[in-house]
């Protein structure tokens, strides 16, 4: 059979693409080299999809070209995929900070792309190994089934985390070899791996998790902070990993809501008996208050009898502790990729490589990466969406 367009890549954008460009009469086929689609849908948000975000907005991404999502995010909200929602009789909910989740399973979401995608006439090939693209409009795909050819073809093979469920490089490969560039990618979304000078502080205190703000550079996430074995996690340093660049230290203010140093300073006048790790732990779980208070070097002692100017220095330990991370766990357990072909070679209509009509680029595979948070399924769709309206 003939196709108009083939799909590389039955992930959320791959999905989402070709049930939009099938339903405009395109004869579409996706191929993917897993046996099952939406290997990472199904994964996704502890089995149950964090599809959207109702704060979706270009500031939540990151890019070479900050605006590049701007004009697919306009074009497909996050009510678009609630209205698919709807259809398809799927119940979800609101968590905090605006995170829609499924209430029953991440399958629900994967069930309703295929019946998009079978509605729209889509043929969907497994197990199929996309190789070599070959042509100019048209174009070739490399199969072990021999070679595709058709007028558009769609990379939507995703970005490089979890290679063990099929991430593969392959449309930067492609990218490369079109002569089109590649943003270096790196990890994002990833907890962050500390020297043993640092470990050795952090490893008594894995298990505690803290309401903090994590700042890199000038990006700030007020989220949990969790302390584990192997470093930092929790959503406020995964946050901040996609903005941390090789070289560069975090800060962490424990106390967000609090004047460090006007209250320990107030209760010693108030406390003087009270040990200071005891003072801090009124804030603070009580672990994390005597291996700051040691740091500062201000264990063991009565508050009342510690100067103000020790208070001082530990008022700035707990408002201000600043690391420098090794680097991070790495693609092993990355939830998205930062970097990815670059949007200047592509049209941010269509998602169209401009140099290469019919070439188009979808989801993570393109330099654009969401926060924590439902971003990254949501750039899939929008993107996937656009492009299905072109190819
Ligand atoms: P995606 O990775 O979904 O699909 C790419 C497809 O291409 C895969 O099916 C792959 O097998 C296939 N492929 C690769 N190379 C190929 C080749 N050579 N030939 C054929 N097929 C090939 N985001 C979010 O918004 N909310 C969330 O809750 C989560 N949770 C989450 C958990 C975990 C553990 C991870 C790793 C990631 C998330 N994410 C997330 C991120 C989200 O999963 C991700 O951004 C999207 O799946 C990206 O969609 P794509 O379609 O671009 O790639």
């Amino acid at each position: 059979m003939n196709f108009d367009v083939i799909v590389i890549g039955a992930g959320a954008a791959g999905l989402m693409c070709a049930a939009a460009a099938g339903r405009r009469g395109r004869r579409v086929l996706v191929l993917d080299h897993n046996d099952q689609p939406g290997r990472k849908i199904l994964i996704s948000g502890g089995g149950r999809c964090n599809f959207t975000n109702l704060g979706v907005a270009p500031d939540r991404y990151l890019s070479g070209n900050p605006h590049f999502c701007t004009s697919a995010l306009k074009r497909y909200r996050p009510t678009d995929f609630l209205d698919l929602l709807r259809q398809h009789r799927i119940p979800w909910h609101e968590r905090s900070h605006g995170e829609l989740f499924c209430d029953r399973s991440a399958e629900d979401i994967v069930t309703m792309l295929l019946a998009e995608c079978a509605a729209a006439g889509v043929d969907l090939r497994y197990g199929l190994k996309a190789g070599a693209v070959s042509g100019d409009g048209p174009f070739t795909v490399a199969t072990g089934a021999g070679g595709l050819t058709a007028a558009s073809v769609v990379l939507a093979t995703g970005g490089l985390s979890i290679p063990k469920i099929g991430a593969s490089g392959f449309a930067h490969a492609v990218a490369r070899r079109y002569d089109i560039p590649v943003v270096t990618p790196r990890p994002g979304l990833v907890p962050l791996t500390f020297a043993e000078t640092d470990l050795a502080l952090i490893r008594p205190l894995a298990g505690i998790a803290v309401e903090a703000i994590v700042s890199v550079g000038r990006a700030r996430f007020r989220e949990a902070v969790l302390l584990t074995h192997r470093g930092l996690s929790g959503p406020a340093v995964l946050q901040a990993s996609s903005y941390w660049q090789q070289g560069e230290s975090i800060a962490i203010d424990w106390l967000p809501d609090l004047d460090a140093a006007a209250y320990l300073l107030g209760r010693k006048t108030e406390r003087p008996k009270a040990e200071v790790r005891t003072v801090l732990a009124e804030h603070l779980p009580a672990r994390l208050a005597e291996a700051l208070t040691v740091r500062a070097g201000c264990d063991g002692r009565p508050i009342g009898q510690t100067t103000h100017a020790a208070l001082t220095a530990l008022a700035a330990e707990v408002k201000n502790w600043s690391l420098t991370p090794t680097g991070t766990e790495g693609w092993r357990t990355a939830e998205v990729t930062v970097g990815g072909i670059d949007t200047a070679a592509l049209s941010s209509k269509t998602m169209e490589v401009k140099a290469h009509p019919g070439l188009f680029v979808v989801g993570e595979a393109a330099d654009v990466a969401g926060w924590l948070g439902g971003y990254n399924f949501h750039w899939a769709w929008a993107s996937g969406w656009v492009a299905g309206q072109f190819a």
